[in-house]
């Protein structure tokens, strides 16, 4: 099979490389089109996948062609790539971009919509898909084997993708919050900077590989360690009394909203 990229940026870059490490296909199945030619020269000599100027000549490439520039540029990368996309199956990434909105702009494609993440840089994304009614399971099994180059891959109806955009799209940024806080905490504690650091990632990484490999409730490993009038506790209510809790989930609400928003302009 062959791919096409819309855009060269950060995401582009991981997925590529995702799949050239997951061995879905070899470099020369891919080529990336993108309006920065240093971008495109970085991409072409560490990947060894084509580059190219051209969004049509990309397009005409493939068979799947994947959007990944960002939301203001979709229109004019999808009028650039014009015929190219004819009977194409268009993966996007694009966030707040409805499948309704993308059909529009490219009629002669079938779409599927997705949302990664940017632990996709490292392969650990979560990404969330869903299909247009004219997406075959051919077109579903393509995108999933291109998702599951950069991670764990999940397939929803697309009422769900802006709480998936408020969960896992906008969490790697919660997530480096609580790791600074926690670290932060340590330096206050007393603990050398780059040890505070170290040790509030390795927790955090750590954990959520507890987490996923057990088949407990957090809340029960949660209380596994935290033993009576003990130091865990003590923590605990300070984050209880700090609304941390509720502050998580209204996070993801707000940015499930602003998604929401987006996508209705
Ligand atoms: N980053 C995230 O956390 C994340 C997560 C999920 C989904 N997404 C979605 O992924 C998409 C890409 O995000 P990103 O972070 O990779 O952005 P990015 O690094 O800015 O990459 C976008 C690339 O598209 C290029 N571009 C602009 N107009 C173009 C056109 N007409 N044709 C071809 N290429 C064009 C840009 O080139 P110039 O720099 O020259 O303009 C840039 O290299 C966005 O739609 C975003 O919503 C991002």
């Amino acid at each position: 099979m062959k791919y096409a990229f819309l855009g060269a940026g950060k995401m582009a870059t991981a997925i590529i490389r995702g799949m050239l490490r997951a061995k879905l296909c070899v470099p020369s199945d891919i080529v990336a089109a993108c309006p920065e030619p240093e971008l495109l020269g970085e991409l072409g000599e560490s990947t060894g996948v084509g580059c190219v100027a051209s969004n049509a000549d990309a397009a005409a490439f493939a068979s799947v062609v994947l959007l990944c520039v960002k939301p203001c540029d979709v229109a004019a990368a999808l009028a650039q790539a014009g015929a190219g996309l004819d009977g194409k199956l268009l993966v996007s990434i694009a966030a707040g971009l409805p499948i309704s909105k993308l059909s529009e702009l490219a009629p002669t494609s079938r779409v599927i919509r997705a949302m990664p993440n940017t632990p996709a840089t490292v392969g650990r994304a979560a990404t969330a898909y869903a299909c247009a009614e004219s997406a075959t399971s051919a077109d579903r099994a393509a995108a999933e084997a291109v998702f599951s180059g950069i991670g764990t891959v999940y397939p929803v109806a697309e009422n769900l993708l802006n709480a998936v955009t408020g969960l896992s799209g906008s969490g790697p940024a919660y997530i480096c919050l609580v790791i600074e806080a926690l670290s932060d905490g340590g330096v206050h504690c007393g603990l050398p900077r780059k040890l505070a650091h170290d040790l509030a990632v390795q927790t955090v990484l750590g954990t959520a590989e507890l987490v996923a490999a057990s088949n407990a409730h957090p809340a029960l490993l949660r209380d596994m360690v935290t033993s009576p009038a003990g130091t865990t506790i003590a923590g605990l209510r300070k984050l209880e009394a700090g609304s941390v809790r509720s502050a998580l989930i209204e996070a993801v609400h707000a940015a499930a909203e602003r998604a929401r928003e987006l996508s209705a302009q």
